[in-house]
């Protein structure tokens, strides 16, 4: 089959200006509980884009793990490609797409370091292996072969058996603050509903249909 003659036409559902309200950070939390209900395997799962200090994008996925003060907070290494990358230009953008609800949301604005102790708290929330992991792997570096790290995550298991692991210093979360949100609802013929919204000041925001 060619890939040219691939077409899904969407036709679940629509989107109104009405429906989105004005607050876009409660419409985002009501499109994200519709695809955790709706059974979207990893609803949380996101593109994250970033520049680097000579303009050139790369994108990869991460995982969203809250929305808090009207910020998109994920975690990560600080020394990776994406971590390296903000600390030239903080600007970032987001995407998920919910296909089993022919759903796209896309937020632009600029990513901060989380607070340090948000940062501990979440690390110790997380299972042994994702700890051991997030503090031996040198994330976006070139390693010899996949025994590097096992040896790697051996040894700090070995260290760490009756010892307390703290949270270390080359990884924690960013929040990004959204400049920019966008709903895209598929539907039939092309023909999208697309409500964008941009912000103005403080939580006022400014709601726009656009040509899909
Ligand atoms: C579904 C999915 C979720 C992911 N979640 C994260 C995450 O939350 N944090 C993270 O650092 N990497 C996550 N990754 C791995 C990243 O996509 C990427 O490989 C890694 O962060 C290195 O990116 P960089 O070299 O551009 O910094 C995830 C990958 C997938 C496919």
């Amino acid at each position: 089959m060619n890939i040219r003659d691939l077409r899904q036409d969407y036709k679940r559902s629509c989107l109104d200006e009405d429906d989105s309200g004005n607050d876009p950070i409660v419409f985002f939390h009501q499109w994200l509980d519709e695809a955790i209900k709706g059974e979207v395997p990893d609803p949380t799962a996101m593109s994250l884009s970033t520049v680097s200090s000579d303009g050139r994008p790369s994108s990869r996925m991460v995982l969203l793990k809250g929305v808090e003060n009207e910020q998109f907070v994920f975690y990560t290494n600080y020394e990776s490609r994406k971590g390296e990358q903000l600390k030239v230009n903080p600007y970032a953008s987001l995407l998920f797409f919910w296909p089993q609800l022919e759903r796209q949301v896309r937020i632009e604005g600029k990513a901060e370091l989380t607070d340090s102790h948000e940062s501990d708290r979440y690390f110790m929330s997380r299972p042994l292996e994702s700890r051991l992991s997030a503090l031996v792997s040198p994330q976006s570096r070139v390693i010899s072969g996949r025994s590097e790290l096992e040896i790697l995550v051996e040894h700090a298991r070995a260290e760490f058996r009756n010892k307390e692991m703290r949270r270390p210093e080359h990884w924690g979360g960013y929040a990004l603050i959204p400049e920019l949100i966008e709903f895209w609802q598929g539907r039939t013929g092309r023909l999208h509903d697309r409500i964008r919204y941009r912000r103005l000041s403080g939580s006022e925001w400014v709601k726009e249909r656009l040509a899909p």
